[in-house]
């Protein structure tokens, strides 16, 4: 029998097959992190098993070791200005194409090379999709460890900080994660008041970076377009 986690497995593969389809030979892809954007990196390393030509950054060091394993061609992200394609998953995406992310720790990486890119593409199953971000997921601030305590009482009650069994979770960047509870009822102030703590590094609030989504639900993919288009 099939069961949910299932489902949402072989969802989460098929939208990665979806945004896979739009890599061409030649570019410079960006690739996420997280078990949806596993699918893909595993999708994109079969296509270069079979001849196709790209080179990819990566967001993390797991998604790293994964596509040397597989043979895809690496770049030094702080060598390069500017990314033809980033792939990538989200915690939770709305109509908006605003997206909370950073489940993984992954988000300030995520974000530096989302933003460098020329489409930013989310894959989701459909779980992660809501009416409006906040809906069930906190949003991870990336703290620099010697502001700890200053940036968790700026944030207040509504922070929790991130932790690896009896230790704090250190982010591949060596840094600290909050996980907070918060309103986002107006995502724009409060993706300002977030970047304006000293100390806070970054958060996985994405408002402007995502141009797209592919999200399947029980095999069937949508595709959201920020210009408005989709299918
Ligand atoms: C990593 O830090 C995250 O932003 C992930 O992209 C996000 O949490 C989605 O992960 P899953 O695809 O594992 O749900």
């Amino acid at each position: 029998m099939i069961g949910a986690q299932d489902n949402g497995d072989a969802d989460k593969r098929a939208a990665a097959a979806a945004a896979v389809a739009e890599v061409c030979d030649g570019m410079l892809i960006g690739l996420g992190t997280g078990s949806t954007a596993t699918h893909a990196i595993r999708l994109i390393g079969a296509r270069v098993a079979e001849g196709l030509r790209i080179r990819a950054v990566v967001t993390s060091r797991a998604s790293e070791a994964l596509s040397r394993d597989l043979g895809i061609p690496l770049l030094d992200f702080a060598d390069v200005p500017r990314v033809d394609l980033t792939i990538d998953g989200a915690d939770e995406i709305d109509a908006r194409l605003f997206a909370i992310k950073g489940a993984g720790g992954a988000m300030l990486r995520e974000k530096v090379v989302a933003a460098a890119s020329a489409r930013m593409v989310v894959i989701a199953d459909v779980s992660k999709r809501v009416d409006a971000i906040g809906a069930h997921a906190s949003v991870p601030v990336e703290i620099l460890p010697f502001a700890r305590a200053s940036v968790l009482a700026r944030l207040g009650e509504a922070a929790v900080l991130r932790m690896a069994g009896d230790s704090p979770y250190v982010t591949d960047n060596g840094n600290l994660i909050a996980d907070c509870r918060l309103d986002l009822s107006d995502p724009r102030g409060r993706a300002a008041e977030l970047a304006a703590i000293p100390g806070a590094l970054g958060h996985g609030l994405f408002l402007d970076e995502v141009d797209a989504a592919y999200i399947a639900d029980q095999g069937v993919v949508s595709r959201l377009e920020r210009d408005g288009g989709g299918g």
